[in-house]
């Protein structure tokens, strides 16, 4: 009787194996099958219940998948320069995890400013393997708000203020996280340009500074970089919120572009169910919440892509026309990311990765002044260096709002020059200023601390006398990560530094003229003192490797080869947006008046000599340009023309330029710049070496946006091609004709 049972237990066992050895796979499982059959299929296997649950979070960064079909949740981070310490499912406050240090990676302003596309996907791989390790399948980053305003408190999260730069450094960077099965989510779409007011200013913009200035970085990260996700923006346009708003989204996102990824709103940027539905919202975060810093527990099922959604489905008040097509976008997500078999596993912490952000802080330091040779520090002559001043020992990698990461470790400006001199000199710090301590991002309990005296007199007296010993001071200062600095949540109240570091400035070239201005920041300040000391580097916030980054320039092992992102205007005024006094705004409402005129485009139309111009950067060689070569000196609308010049590092060593060509339509109908970034290349040259650069040009690179046609036009005429080492240094010029 026992053999009898064991034997019919065997064969039905061996029945059942075979009949699910040959079951098929679902359709939607096999990744032979192109990708929309397989997000048919498993569209067709969901209920309305599952639909509604994929399409909202379930914790502060992230939501759920279909545990039924065996689709994986959602996991994002932020973003955009590391990935973000693990918090509580229901809190921002960190949840202490011991495996979650990971390597920063240098601001975007940084990445902006070495002008080198090879950076930016390095950046982007990089980044990607960081993610991936971590299983997280969205990468809340990168940000290409153009940089209107030195206020804005988040301009170091961003790429600048030029389009054309912005689009060319973006692209490479989601092709490199995308590598990775990580999809990388391009925010803060639109016209995210200022922190104050930005949970409901509306911003009233041209179709053509729209078009012409704040689009470009986001058509090309969608039509060139194929995103795979965007984030609407906190603020509205044409009086929508931007992460339901039927023009951004339904128009020109994912009609006029095309884009088949998904939406995601930017945390606690959803406001309503109907428009949320109707206006191109696919995944709804952080609901509850400002943002940043309050929320309400276990509210997901009241996010307005949640219950009221589904009861308004259940009515029949709206079809599931739209839940169906973000719930296509949300399996495409899944698709490309979590159920990607082939994806590969990350990696995370690593020394490659510290590496590749050590060379891009290095390719992004800019040289801005250096009078009498004054850098790099000859070590023989001077042995006695100071270093004074907090940034030269402040974290930047903590603070700022959600980019703030919690990193493996951080070489600071002072670490790295004490490794660098290491027993060939001394290294001397002094404070000399000091910031008021502030509350720490992720912390559970964490309070404001009591605001502490500073004795700002003091401080500075101890850091003249101690120059006055030293033979080369160094001093490192600009702005930090705090609130009212270069941090989320608010725009700075002055383009002025803080914390008495003018007065500190001042004091110290009095007490020793050989000195160096080290400026760690992601926004142009005031500088009162420009004329008086001989040399700046504006050095960024250069992540885990910043110090290694900044020593081996200060003391010429490395040349600098970074060129200004973004305009330094002299003072604020000098600034479109703030000559017509266009912001914040007021009544809810901010009219960007300064139109396409933002950054070099507004100094040259009214003639302002900046501070510092866009593409400005020096080096310690020299290079020296031939003149520009045509291919023909006209062209018709649809054909093109190449220009050439020839490039020579005329110094005694090795350099890297970053040739910049310009170009401005001479009598154009409507009012254009005086001339516009069209392309560029950043070349390496031995001494003597010298590179022929081509640059094509087509219409592409002549339209305006025509606001009449409501498209991109060129107009036939005389158009003035400049070719040159910044905005303000054009080396050689000429000019062609465009026919019809
Ligand atoms: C920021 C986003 C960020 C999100 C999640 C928001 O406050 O605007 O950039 O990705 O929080 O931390």
């Amino acid at each position: 009787m026992l053999k009898r049972t064991i034997l019919i237990s065997l064969s039905l066992f061996l029945c059942c194996n075979m009949a699910t050895a040959q079951k098929k796979t679902p359709l939607y499982l096999d990744d032979t099958q192109p990708l929309e059959d397989r997000v048919e299929d498993a569209l067709a296997r969901m209920t309305t219940e599952e639909k509604v649950a994929l399409i909202h979070a379930q914790s502060k960064f992230s939501s759920p998948g279909v545990p039924r079909l065996g689709i994986p949740e959602n996991w994002m981070s932020d973003g955009p320069h590391g990935i973000r310490a693990e918090v509580m499912w229901d809190e921002w406050y960190g949840a202490n995890w011991t495996n979650d240090s990971c390597i920063a990676f240098p601001a975007l302003t940084c990445l902006a400013a070495s002008w080198d596309p090879a950076l930016s996907k390095a950046y982007g791989v990089a980044i990607g393997e960081e993610a991936r390790y971590r299983n997280k399948n969205v990468l809340l980053g990168p940000g290409v708000n153009i940089y209107r305003t030195p206020l804005n408190g988040r301009n170091f999260e961003y790429m600048g203020e030029d389009p054309f730069l912005a689009s060319k450094m973006v692209v490479p960077y989601i092709h490199g996280v995308q590598q990775n099965g990580v999809a990388a989510c391009v925010k803060h779409f639109a016209v995210n340009n200022q922190e104050e007011h930005r949970h409901g200013i509306d911003v009233v913009v041209s179709d053509r500074a729209l078009h012409e200035i704040y689009l470009p970085a986001f058509k090309a990260a969608v039509h060139e970089g194929k995103a795979w996700a965007i984030m609407g923006a906190y603020n509205k346009y044409k009086g929508q919120y931007c992460c339901h708003n039927e023009f951004l989204l339904n128009d020109i996102l994912k009609k006029d572009w095309g884009f088949d990824g998904v939406v995601v709103s930017d945390w606690g940027g959803t406001h309503d169910t109907n428009q949320a539905i109707k206006n191109g919202l696919d995944m709804e975060f952080g609901s509850w919440t400002d943002g940043l810093s309050w929320g309400a527990s276990n509210a997901y099922d009241n996010y307005y892509l949640a219950n009221p959604y589904l009861d308004l489905l259940k009515k029949g008040k709206v079809t599931d026309n739209e839940l169906n097509d973000k719930v296509r976008r949300v399996l495409r997500l899944s698709f490309r990311t979590t159920m990607n078999k082939n994806r590969p596993w990350g990696s995370f912490g690593t020394e490659e990765h510290a590496l590749v952000g050590r060379t891009i802080a290095q390719a992004g330091i800019v040289l801005l002044k250096n009078e009498k040779h004054t850098l790099p520090i000859d070590l023989n002559q001077h042995k006695k260096i100071l270093v004074v001043g907090e940034n030269a020992t402040k974290s930047m990698t903590i603070g700022g709002g959600s980019s703030s990461l919690k990193v493996k470790y951080e070489v600071s400006p002072l670490e790295g020059i004490q490794h660098f001199v290491g027993n060939r000199g001394s290294v001397k710090f002094v404070e000399g200023y000091r910031s008021p301590a502030v509350r720490e991002q992720d912390v559970e309990g964490a309070v404001d601390p009591e605001s502490e005296f500073i004795d700002y007199v003091q401080l500075r007296q101890e850091a003249v006398e101690a120059a006055r010993q030293a033979d080369f001071v160094v001093f490192v200062g600009g702005l930090n990560k705090n609130p009212g600095q270069d941090c989320e949540g608010g725009d700075r109240s002055t383009m002025d530094l803080s914390y008495e570091q003018d007065a500190l400035i001042d004091a110290l070239v009095q007490a020793n003229t050989n000195l160096a201005i080290v400026m760690i920041s992601g926004n142009a300040y005031t500088m009162p003192w420009v004329k008086r000391v001989p040399a700046i580097l504006q050095a960024w916030y250069g992540g885990t490797e910043a110090g290694n980054a900044l020593a081996p320039i200060l003391f010429g092992e490395v040349n600098p080869s970074g060129k200004l992102p973004f305009t330094f205007p002299a003072k604020l005024t000098d600034n479109g947006a703030h000559a017509i006094g266009e912001y914040p705004g007021e009544n809810g409402r901010v009219e960007y008046k300064d139109d396409i005129f933002v950054g070099y485009r507004w100094t040259e139309k009214e003639k302002i000599k900046p501070l510092f111009a866009f593409g400005h950067g020096l080096s310690y060689t020299t290079f020296e340009y031939g003149k520009v070569h045509l291919t023909n000196n006209s062209m018709d609308i649809e054909g093109s023309l190449t220009a050439s010049v020839t490039v020579k590092n005329t110094g005694s060593r090795e350099g890297a330029e970053i040739v910049q060509l310009y170009i401005g339509e001479k009598k154009p109908k409507v009012s254009r710049p005086l001339k516009e970034l069209k392309g560029f290349e950043k070349i390496h040259l031995q001494p003597n070496e010298e590179q022929t650069i081509f640059f094509t040009i087509d219409k592409n690179l002549l339209s305006f946006y025509d606001e009449e046609k409501q498209q991109w036009s060129v107009e036939p005429g005389k158009f003035e091609l400049f070719i040159g080492a910044a905005s303000d240094n054009i080396l050689t010029k000429t000019s062609f004709t465009v026919k019809k």
